[in-house]
């Protein structure tokens, strides 16, 4: 696979602005509330959602009536489009089922497609929600390594092929884009990691909620369902608004189910467990959908100059990096550093990181770029100082005791 060096790194006005977001309901920002540590944690973005989706909010409002609601039928065409049109993937309308948010529908998937004794098998690293779903649905999980292979994250399949034979799992979690590692799935790919899990018989839930965050502008997402009918027919997806448009906080997913016995188990596993969607966030999913666009370009232009900005710092410290092909996380290594608590480290010089071990992965951190420039730049020189320092005094307290 490819990657261009040479991205440029355009500022915009809009994604310059640093907006105070402390004080408020943010769980990014309230964690470090009082303490001069920049938050590069959870995954959301510092941006405002699209004018378009403000202004659809606004306007929802003022009705000022919000009761039960329906989902409106120019919102499912606005998916159905969505789909068409970015990844030429053509669904029915009644292949959609509603979730509150992805997660939730990761967590009933794992109760449709198996029951108590059957393991499924999740990627480690792994999105960390994902490590909790087998233990919701009191099941198993079977952890398949990805191996880093030059610059990108990839499946073994060979050890997929074997987990599968070895342990009956039935639901394989794909996450593509992948979440922590960045990675992007190629068609090929995809058509023989579906080849192996079709072939045991097992389900594939892809969760595919960065998809419409590709920053390497030659990839393209390709949903896995949209291989062949087959796949599909084995197939749970699921997909948001969430983080496309930076509106997670408003609770919006969707899952995507061809094949009607599938479906059908999964609005039964749903049943009485979630919420009717709320109308802000369906006026917000439709705005997005239908008229974010011109936004979500610009987004993936600045994302792309903030993932080379990343890139190249880490480059220049010798700090290995696959480079980011979606999201806007980066996935660190930082096992020469070999620090027990790399998080409270990393606090200490005013950054603040997600641990690896919470993903699988012990001697990582993931930093979220999706900030201002200038934040990004205030939270890289942190980071090049603390750096520095454990370099410098590598027998230190801070390995020892952090
Ligand atoms: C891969 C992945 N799946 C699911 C979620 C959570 O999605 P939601 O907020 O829609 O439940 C996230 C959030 O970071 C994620 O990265």
């Amino acid at each position: 696979m490819k990657h261009t060096d040479d991205l440029l790194v355009v500022s915009d006005d809009e994604f310059d602005q640093v907006l105070d977001r402390r004080g408020g309901d943010s769980t990014k920002w309230n964690k470090y509330e009082g303490r001069d540590i920049l938050p590069l944690w959870v995954a959301d973005m510092d941006f405002r959602s699209p004018a378009e989706i403000i202004e659809a909010l606004r306007h929802r409002v003022d009705h000022g009536i919000f009761g039960y609601s329906d989902i409106p039928e120019s919102l499912v065409e606005a998916i159905v489009q969505h789909l068409f049109t970015r990844y030429g993937w053509s669904i029915r309308k009644d292949w959609i089922s509603w979730v509150a948010s992805v997660l939730p529908g990761v967590n009933i998937a794992a109760r449709t497609t198996g029951s108590e004794d059957d393991p499924l098998i999740i990627p480690i690293p792994a999105y960390h929600p994902f490590l909790n779903v087998p233990g919701h649905a009191h099941r198993e999980y079977v952890p398949l390594r990805l191996v880093k292979n030059r610059d990108r994250w990839e499946m073994d399949l060979d050890e997929l092929d074997q987990t599968l034979a070895r342990t009956n799992a039935t639901m394989v979690l794909l996450c593509n884009p992948h979440n922590p590692t960045g990675c992007v799935y190629s068609r090929s790919e995809l058509e023989a990691f579906a080849d192996i899990v079709l072939k045991h018989g097992a389900f594939i839930c892809s969760d595919e909620i960065h998809c419409d965050l590709l920053i390497q502008p030659e990839l393209t997402h390709i949903p896995i369902a949209s291989l062949a009918p087959d796949v599909a027919n084995s197939t749970i997806t699921l997909m948001s608004p969430g983080k496309t448009f930076n509106m997670p906080g408003l609770n919006f997913g969707f899952a995507v189910i061809s094949n009607p016995t599938l479906r059908r188990s999964f609005r039964e596993n749903r049943l009485g467990m979630q919420p009717v969607c709320s109308p802000l966030s369906m006026a917000a999913a439709e705005a997005g959908y239908s008229h974010g666009q011109a936004w979500l370009k610009r987004l993936l232009t600045y994302l792309r100059g903030n993932a080379h900005i990343v890139l190249q710092k880490m480059r220049s410290l010798e700090v290995p990096m696959t480079p980011v092909e979606a999201t806007f996380l980066a996935w660190l290594d930082i096992r020469e550093f070999e620090l027990k608590k790399p998080v409270q480290y990393f606090e200490r010089y005013g950054i603040g990181l997600h641990d690896g071990r919470d993903f699988g992965d012990e001697g990582f951190v993931r930093l979220n770029f999706g900030c201002s420039r200038s934040t990004l730049s205030l939270a890289l020189e942190r980071f090049e100082e603390a750096v520095n320092a454990i370099r410098q005094e590598p027998r230190s307290h801070h390995r020892l005791e952090s």
